[in-house]
């Protein structure tokens, strides 16, 4: 996942330092206007709504939500509730791109659920702060553990004061999962709030990661020390709006630029490419990286070093201050008591079988330990492959609707 993201942060962050205004003439490409999810959602029939919540520390997430379906008129009728949190790099377009068909909000939609996305601190549309700006390095003074116990629950309670509801399913991909261990461990009172809980290749257990980017910087950055200094508390690879209409309208529909759409689409899939679908590059390039803070990516490559599932490492000295203690405190994730359900696949770098095997003894409520048979999924294609909707999405809103009816 690091490896194939980072590699298109680079092209991009490359891109932006070329002047795109000169290029433009030559090349002669019209560029497209962005377009937010509540808009995606719309352009395919589907009613929309954007919210905006403020946590306690100041964070404006936005929040969107397919309120029901046009396909089953079900406006009027109880619907229950779920909240699908997206991974590192990512934001709540990812859970649309795939089209009404297959994409996994739009199948709960149509299974009569009322679907709310999710989008953590720091990524495109959760940068605005109540008194930091984001030039501010205090405002990227945060790690996935601040996603899983503020943006969370503070969405989550939102969300359940929206609609009258006293408890929601939860799907996570990735990051997304990480953060469902994180607030459920930390925050115990939530397991009441959750029905079900879904992780989706959840980052947790880091030890057996292969990922290049992951194991390759783990001796620079993986310990407190020089290496963690120079590069925390920044946004990771600034989202360029400009570039990635540029990606769009060259590799959009009948690409104008085949061979270099097709490289980098390589460089997304990497050697998970067979399962990715293809159809979504354009959207992909368009829509990721959508921002992350490093020190997400420094607290995930901590988990590598320590192979534990702990808080953020500020060194024995900071830690001491914060923590009272010298070493970082692990999550008690024997606190995690709602039924939970987990999805991993055997060739995913960053949610490694091995580490995934590690948690059913912790969880009481392990309803579903699945690993999908086809010996080739890897980590995006929880989300993006061509038989996502058969796979990963049928199955989740199965057990959803199974909940619902008692089981
Ligand atoms: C890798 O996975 C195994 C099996 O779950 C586990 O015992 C081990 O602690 C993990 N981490 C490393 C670094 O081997
Ligand atoms: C692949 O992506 C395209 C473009 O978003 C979408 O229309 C199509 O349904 C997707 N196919 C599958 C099998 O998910």
């Amino acid at each position: 996942m690091f490896r194939l993201i980072f590699s298109l942060s680079v092209l991009i962050a490359l891109g932006g330092a070329l002047d795109l205004n000169h290029i433009g003439p030559y090349i002669d490409i019209p560029l497209k206007p962005l377009k937010t999810s509540a808009e995606r959602i719309r352009e395919h029939g589907y009613p929309a709504e954007s919210h905006f919540v403020e946590t306690s520390d100041g964070y404006i997430l936005n929040l969107f939500r397919i309120p029901y379906s046009p396909r089953l008129n079900n406006q009027l009728e109880r619907k229950p509730v779920v909240f699908i949190q997206h991974g590192l790099f990512s934001c709540s377009d990812c859970f649309l791109l795939n089209g009404p068909e297959n994409a996994i909000a739009y199948n709960f939609a149509d299974a009569g659920f009322d679907v709310w996305l999710g989008n953590a601190r720091g990524n495109i549309y959760s940068r605005s702060h109540s008194t930091l700006t984001t030039s501010n390095p205090k405002f990227w003074m945060f790690s996935w553990h601040e996603i899983g116990t503020i943006d969370m629950p503070e969405s989550i309670d939102y969300v359940l004061e929206q609609t009258g509801e006293s408890a929601l399913h939860y799907v996570g991909h990735s990051q997304g999962g990480t953060v469902y261990f994180v607030m459920l461990s930390s925050r115990p009172e939530y397991n009441a709030k959750i029905k079900t809980g879904h992780g989706l290749a959840p980052a947790v257990y880091m030890g057996n990661v292969t990922d290049g980017i992951v194991a390759g910087l783990a001796p620079y950055v993986g310990s407190p020390g020089v290496g963690a200094d120079l590069l925390s508390n920044q946004p990771f690879v600034p989202y360029n709006p400009q570039v990635q209409r540029l990606l769009d309208s060259a590799c959009g529909g009948e690409p104008a630029y085949p061979k270099y759409c097709e490289t980098l689409f390589l460089m997304w899939a990497g050697n998970e490419q067979s399962n990715l679908n293809a159809t979504l590059l354009p959207q992909l390039a368009e829509t990721h990286p959508a921002g992350i803070s490093t020190n997400q990516g420094i607290h995930f490559i901590q988990l590598k070093v320590s192979n534990k599932f702990r808080q953020y490492d500020f060194g024995a000295k900071k830690n001491q201050l914060k923590y009272n203690q010298a070493e970082p405190p692990e999550y008690p994730l024997e606190k995690i008591t709602a039924d939970t359900f987990l999805y991993y696949g055997l060739n995913d770098g960053s949610a490694n079988a091995k580490d995934m095997k590690r948690l059913p003894q912790f969880l009481p409520n392990l309803r579903l330990f699945h690993e999908v048979p086809n010996p080739t999924w890897g980590h995006l294609d929880f989300i993006f492959a061509k038989q996502v909707k058969q796979e990963i999405n049928d199955p989740v809103v199965q057990y959803c609707k199974a909940y619902e009816e008692g089981y």
